[in-house]
């Protein structure tokens, strides 16, 4: 069946900070998006597109909004929902104290059920269609989210947490059993529908050698899969990783070293990184996931994309809340919190950048581009409806706002939640604010 939406409508060809803005944003003041079978099947301005239209076609006009690709959390954690929060400490000693004791309740399918429908009905409230999402080292833990996803038609990848040491003897499982759980979940998840397996080591310190040659073998195994980790977050981390593996000259080899730096491999932060670090990813085309508010909250410091994203040898950088060390589930409220983080490194990241970042720059992160992040024609139909009144204070703001990008930097800096009109997955409306999921409609 085909429907279609009508309103303002913002999308990105590539990134504005290399291409320029004019070149990378394309921005449509009154534009049609048909949808069909999960599909973008026509999208363009209203007066060309309404007269092509069936009669049969209900049309849902979104005035006073703006339709956007669906937002993509490239980086997250779905057991850490419970403990978003939580107060007092620092990386490792915030793992410890929290995360590791949390994730422990993810022995028992059924909480881990119940915490994958308010992960993904959150989400969804916050116009996120798209995730690359940590388990926990529970197989069903993985089971749980993919089933949830699954009746919801999300594009997701997820994947098993494999660590086998530093961490509570109940988190842990070995360099066999990652290998082969890992692998069984593959075969149970791997491109069944939208979802797709993630290859998950949570970070170096907590994988032994055995454990890292294996995921290394498991991923050259499967050579188009993504991998996703954790990468040089604060000091501390990257002291712990020098003393374990003393004869890597630096962090981001010793992933390298185990054949899980390539593209579509993505890793969380990269906060503190090395020159030489930044042209290894670059050169491998492993890509990073940016996520500023979780690094302000944990104090771990500030990532500076524009470095990262220097030519010749620009990363490719996605945006990502980091839930529970990030502090929120909007993708507006994690831009307003990179913002922030170009500021303390002296320059302003531009409303474009930020909404790209969001959008296409997650999709090309996990290598997606080609099914979700843009509004083209034969992309997967994941959009979110942005209202552009959503408080009383952006309601007056906007009366002084005097373009489109100026409109984009007060919904970033000002938005949540509640600017979040509707979202649609494959084409389905399964978020309208102010009313009940709407997924079976
Ligand atoms: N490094 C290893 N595990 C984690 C995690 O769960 N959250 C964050 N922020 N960093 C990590
Ligand atoms: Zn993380």
């Amino acid at each position: 069946m085909k429907t279609a939406i009508r309103g303002a409508l913002l999308t990105f060809r590539r990134d504005p900070l290399l291409a320029g803005v004019e070149a990378a944003m394309v921005y449509e003041s009154d534009a049609l998006v048909v949808m069909e079978e999960g599909r973008i099947a026509a999208v363009g301005p209203a007066s060309t597109l309404l007269p092509t239209l069936g009669q049969d076609v209900a049309v849902t006009s979104y005035p006073d909004s703006l339709i956007l690709p669906g937002f993509i959390d490239c980086h997250v954690h779905y057991p850490q929902t419970e403990m978003i929060a939580a107060y007092g400490e620092q990386l490792i000693d915030w793992l410890n104290h929290y995360t590791f004791v949390t994730e422990q309740g993810f022995a028992d399918k059924a909480h881990a059920a119940a915490v994958a429908e308010v992960f993904l009905a959150e989400q969804l409230r916050h116009g996120v269609t798209s995730s690359a999402v940590f388990c926990t080292v529970h197989p069903d833990s993985v089971d749980a989210l993919f089933e949830a996803a699954e009746r919801r038609q999300l594009r997701i990848m997820a994947g098993k947490v494999c660590m086998d040491q530093y961490a509570p003897a109940a988190l842990l499982d070995s360099a066999e059993r990652a290998y082969h759980e890992s692998k069984e979940l593959i075969g149970r998840w791997h491109c069944r529908g939208r979802a797709e397996y993630v290859i998950t080591p949570r970070f170096a310190p907590t994988s032994s050698e055995a454990q890292l040659t294996a995921l290394g073998a498991l991923a050259a195994e499967y050579p188009d899969m993504a991998i996703q980790s954790h990468l040089a977050e604060t000091p501390g981390e990257i002291a712990w990783v020098k003393s374990l593996h003393p004869d890597c000259p630096h962090y981001a080899a010793v992933y390298q070293h185990y054949g899980l730096l390539r593209p579509r491999a993505i890793y969380g932060h990269g906060v503190h990184l090395a020159e030489e670090e930044l042209q290894l990813l670059h050169d491998s085309g492993a890509s990073l996931a940016h996520c500023p508010s979780s690094n302000a909250f944990l104090g771990s410091g500030c990532f500076d994309l524009r470095r990262a994203r220097t030519v010749p040898r620009p990363v490719t950088v996605g945006l990502a809340t980091d839930l529970g060390a990030g502090t929120s589930f909007s993708m507006l409220q994690t831009m307003r919190a990179a913002y922030e983080a170009a500021q303390s490194h002296g320059y302003a990241l531009s409303a474009p950048q930020a909404f790209y970042l969001a959008t296409r720059g997650s999709a090309e992160a996990l290598g997606w581009a080609d099914k979700v992040g843009s509004i083209e024609v034969g992309l997967e139909a994941d959009l979110v409806v942005l209202t552009l009144r959503s408080t009383p204070l952006i309601d007056f703001r906007m009366r002084y706002v005097q373009d489109i990008e100026e409109a984009l930097f007060v919904q970033m800096i000002l938005g949540d939640d509640r600017a979040i009109a509707a979202t649609y997955v494959a084409g389905r409306l399964q978020y309208r604010q102010g009313q009940a999921r709407q997924g079976d409609m």
